[in-house]
């Protein structure tokens, strides 16, 4: 059967469906190390992460390991890590600050350019026979958003700023990236753990599913918060008790993009004061300064929002494609969690997380937000090891081939798809909760699965 005939078969986005194969098929896992992330633009940082020359850090694109670093004249190169003699890695740590690299194979070292600098003993082993200009470290292509590092093995992929679309670049500015209010400023560190699952599974529940955060997984998470409230005790998870009150019909999931560009998954977007009530009721234990900044936000947002008719607020959680997942957790008390989704053979991946907080928020606030992270979305929290469970169940049940067919089921709010385009607010709207953005990201990961070669 041709790969357009499987993927037909197996992917039913306007009707909601998506058999367990596209999680747990080895053979379209191999397509997708090429039609995925070969092609996509990837996240793999922040500037905040490689601010002076030399400094680095090493993640992944895909499964390649890679070095993102600033070189010696500013500019930030993304390296493979893999030794051009035998493919061994040539950078064996999590970050730090470099004037090059060497290999702990045979020695072989390159500089902040990737160039090949030397060989042991070149001159009497190799002679003039090494041709160094040919055996560099191989290059991404590099390119930022406000800060953020994305990267591409594709040298012929759009253009970022043509990648992105406007109501994307939008959200991602204003919302993720908090520019209006002096940007983001980072947490230090990688909080990095192992997950079974498909990356997608990671990926489709940053993008849209609110609902099992309320219905099920996380009910933990509400009973400790009301146990603690009973009690008089405060956590940094209070910031959520207030967001189950939101005004009915004021809570919106969306997507930006999407139409031949790549989607940004929003959940649950607040446009009702609910959000700002709960911050302000923890930020009067936390300080005036708070509230003052709390309102100074507040203001700013206002008069970026002033032209919408629903004016968003904040949002819980997002999904840049592919494998981008964001947390907003409808606050401005918490951070911005930013989680990369590694693929790790196609029924395991890797989560690695960093956290960002306002730069120009109250101290106080900053450390509020480290203390969030640890409760929360956190191998230590109360919220990602629920996930993680529930992660290894679906790979239990549905690793089979002979349940590879049965579909799994997208099909919340399924009827307001077509009514969903809005005008007034970046993106399609549908209220929440809704599995329309999991739609969105299938039927744009179709399309990629399906694009012929460059
Ligand atoms: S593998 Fe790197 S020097 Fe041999
Ligand atoms: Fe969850």
């Amino acid at each position: 059967m041709s790969l357009r005939h499987e993927l037909r078969s197996l992917v039913n986005y306007q009707d909601g469906y998506v058999a367990a194969a596209v999680h747990f098929d080895p053979d379209l896992y191999r397509v997708e190390a090429e039609k995925v992330f070969n092609r996509s633009w990837l996240v793999v940082g922040h500037e905040g992460m490689v601010a002076k020359p030399g400094d680095f850090v090493t993640n992944y694109m895909g499964e390649v390991p890679v070095i993102v670093l600033r070189s010696r004249t500013g500019d930030i190169n993304v390296l493979v890590n893999r030794c051009s003699h035998r493919g061994n890695q040539v950078c064996l740590f999590d970050r730090g600050n470099a004037r090059g690299f060497a290999c702990s194979y045979h020695g072989w070292s390159y500089d902040l350019d990737g160039a090949m600098q030397g060989a042991p003993y070149e001159d009497i082993v190799y002679g003039d026979t090494l041709d160094k200009p040919s055996l560099g470290l191989k290059h991404a292509r590099v390119a930022t958003f406000h800060g953020l590092i994305f990267a591409t093995f594709d040298e012929h992929a759009l253009a970022l700023e043509e990648w992105l679309s406007p109501d994307v670049q939008w959200w991602l500015k204003n919302f993720v990236l908090s520019v209006p209010v002096g940007g983001l400023e980072m947490l230090h560190g990688w909080h990095r753990y192992a997950s079974s699952g498909n990356w997608k599974l990671a990926s489709e529940n940053f993008a849209g599913d609110n609902y099992h955060v309320w219905a099920s997984t996380h009910v933990a998470m509400t009973a400790v918060q009301r146990d603690f409230a009973e009690r008089g005790l405060h956590t940094p998870l209070d910031i959520n008790a207030g967001s189950s009150q939101a005004t009915p019909g004021t809570v919106f999931d969306l997507t930006a993009g999407a139409e031949g560009r790549a989607p940004l998954g929003i959940g649950v977007v607040a446009t009702d004061d609910s959000m700002h009530t709960s911050d302000l009721r923890v930020a009067g234990r936390l300080g005036k300064e708070v509230v003052d900044w709390l309102e100074y936000r507040r203001r700013t947002y206002q008069e970026l929002t002033a032209e919408l008719v629903r004016k968003p607020k904040g949002f819980w959680h997002g999904l840049m494609y592919p494998n981008l997942g964001l947390m907003g957790f409808a606050s401005h008390l918490s951070g911005r969690h930013f989680l990369l989704f590694h693929p790790r053979g196609v029924d395991d991946h890797e989560f690695w997380q960093w956290t960002m907080v306002e730069r120009e928020a109250p101290d106080v606030v900053k450390e509020f937000a480290a203390e969030h992270v640890i409760f929360g979305q956190h191998m230590a929290g109360v919220v990602a090891p629920d996930d993680v469970e529930n992660m290894e169940r679906i790979v239990d049940a549905s690793h089979a081939p002979t349940t590879w067919r049965s579909p799994f089921h997208y099909r919340l709010k399924l009827g307001l798809d077509a009514q969903s385009t809005s005008a007034d607010l970046p993106g399609t709207v549908v209220p929440n909760p809704s599995e329309f953005n999991q739609r969105r990201f299938y039927q744009y990961w179709m399309n990629e699965m399906l694009k012929e070669d460059a």
